[in-house]
């Protein structure tokens, strides 16, 4: 009896304004694991593999916006000619690859210290980015911040905290961040 062979398929995919490929990658494959065995872009966390936890989560940009993605149930074909972001493409970088500038919300969450473990930490900075970047388009009632953090963090699953220095952190960047809040009409 001889094994079934795999199938694959070329796929060229656009990371963190890079192009990537046409590499050889099976048909049925996850982009979780094109992203790690594939390309080495490690940062992406494989946590349930379910769909629940939100862990894997990547950003794709589209005609009509960032939208998040759950990388573990999301087959990597799909991602073919469309614009990822990873967590490694949210700070700057030197030329000898060293970190100089964390993004907004990175910096954000390491000053809340918002996280423990870090393991789902990629999945909230994504998160909080496409939330952040959604409200420079269409800014949000004063009234309506804390409700429209919770809608946007809660799928996020975190095994570590409780939450809410999570919360805090994209709460206070929400409202220092100058054109995210509109003012009460006076
Ligand atoms: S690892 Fe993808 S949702 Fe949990
Ligand atoms: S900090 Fe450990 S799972 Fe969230």
């Amino acid at each position: 009896m001889s094994a079934t062979p795999i199938r694959t398929r070329p796929l060229k995919l656009q990371i963190n304004g890079r192009a990537h490929g046409p590499v050889d990658v099976p048909e049925d494959m996850m982009l979780v694991d094109v992203l790690h065995e594939y390309l080495g872009l490690t940062g992406t966390r494989f946590g349930c593999g379910q769909g629940v936890c939100r862990a894997c989560t990547v950003i794709v940009d589209g005609a009509d916006g960032p939208r998040e993605v759950r990388s573990c149930i999301t087959g990597a074909h799909w991602f073919d000619g469309k614009r990822i972001r990873t967590v490694e493409g949210h700070a700057k970088w030197d030329d000898s690859g060293k970190i100089v500038e964390l993004s907004p919300v990175q910096q954000a969450f390491l000053d809340h210290f918002s996280f423990q473990c870090g393991y789902c930490t990629p999945g909230f900075v994504n998160a909080a980015t496409v939330l952040l970047e959604k409200l420079a388009k269409s800014p949000v009632a004063a009234d309506d911040v804390e409700a429209t953090i919770t809608e946007a963090l809660n799928p996020h699953l975190c095994r570590c905290t409780g939450y809410v220095r999570y919360y805090q952190a994209v709460k206070d960047l929400v409202l220092k961040t100058p054109g995210l809040v509109r003012e009460k009409a006076p």
